[in-house]
C-alpha cells in the first residue's frame, strides 16, 4: 500500500474545498492507495462530509496540544478526531518557519495526537543552508530525536514525511535517487523509536509529471502533494496516474 496525501495548507476558501472534494470523489483510483485530504480547519467538516461514503480520509494541518481551554485560534487534536479526521501533519516546515513551531511544540502535538487517537505525519527536513553546509542528516536526526524521544512506538501508529524546505512549493523537487538514500538512512534511524517497517512519504514539488518516480521506490512509501492537490486537473492526474 502506497499512500497518497493532498495538503490543501491555505489555498482554498470553504466553497472551493467543498467543490474539489466533491470533484475529486467521482475519480477513481487503485485500492492499494490510501489518500487522504488535509483541508483548512474550516472546510474540515464540509470536505469530510462532501467525502462520505468515498474511501477518501481527512487529516488536520495542525493541532493544538492541549484538549480544550483559553487557547484563542486553536484547535485542538481530540476536536479534530471528534468531526472525523483519521491524521494530522505534525511539524510541517510551514509551521516550523513561518509560525516559528519549537521542536517542543512538535513534540507535544504527535503526543496530543497518539492520545486522541490520531495518526500523526511528522514531517521532518533540512532547509538549503543545512544542505549547502552539509548538514542534512544532523538537521533530521535532530527532528527526529526530539520529536520521539521517549516513545516506542508501531509502525501503524506513526507516519513519517520527508519534506526538504528547499523543495517545497519551489518546482525544485529532491531527485529521486536523492529521495531514496535519505529514505532509507531516517528508516534506520527511526528504528529505536518505532518498531516494524514506519512508512516515510516524500513530500516537495511533486507533481503529475513526476509522482510515479517516487512511488516505484521501496524506500518511497507516498507521497505528501500540496499545490499539485489543489487543483483538480491536476490532483485528478494524480490520482489517475496511481493506478498504473
Ligand atoms: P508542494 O508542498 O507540493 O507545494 O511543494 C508540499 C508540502 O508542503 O507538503
Amino acid at each position: 500500500m502506497k499512500y497518497i496525501f493532498g495538503n490543501w495548507k491555505m489555498y482554498l476558501d470553504y466553497a472551493e474545498s467543498v467543490k474539489l472534494a466533491s470533484e475529486i470523489k467521482n475519480v477513481s483510483f487503485d485500492e492499494d492507495f490510501e489518500v487522504s485530504i488535509f483541508p483548512t480547519a474550516l472546510a474540515m467538516v464540509g470536505v469530510k462530509d462532501t467525502l462520505n461514503g468515498s474511501n477518501i480520509s481527512v487529516g488536520a494541518q495542525d493541532v493544538m496540544w492541549v484538549s480544550k481551554g483559553a487557547y484563542t485560534g486553536a484547535i485542538s487534536a481530540e476536536m479534530f478526531k471528534q468531526v472525523g479526521c483519521k491524521y494530522a501533519l505534525v511539524g510541517h516546515s510551514e509551521r516550523r518557519h513561518v509560525f516559528d513551531e519549537s521542536s517542543d511544540d512538535t513534540k507535544k502535538k504527535i503526543r496530543a495526537c497518539l492520545d486522541a487517537g490520531l495518526i500523526p505525519v511528522l514531517c521532518i527536513g533540512e532547509t538549503k543552508a543545512d544542505r549547502d553546509n552539509d548538514k542534512v542528516k544532523y538537521r533530521i536526526k535532530k527532528q527526529i530525536v526530539s520529536a520521539l524521544d521517549g516513545l516506542k512506538l508501531d509502525a501503524k501508529q506513526i507516519i513519517f514525511a520527508y519534506e526538504p524546505v528547499w523543495a517545497i512549493g519551489t518546482d525544485t523537487p529532491c531527485l529521486p535517487a536523492d529521495a531514496d538514500d535519505i529514505h532509507g538512512w531516517i528508516k534506520m534511524e527511526l528504528s529505536p523509536f518505532v518498531s516494524g517497517n514506519p512508512a516515510v512519504l516524500y513530500g516537495g514539488s511533486v507533481d503529475e509529471q513526476n509522482m510515479v518516480s517516487y512511488l516505484v521506490l521501496e524506500t518511497v512509501d507516498g507521497v505528501l502533494i500540496g499545490g499539485a492537490s489543489a487543483k483538480i486537473e491536476s490532483f485528478a492526474t494524480l490520482l489517475e496516474t496511481a493506478i498504473k
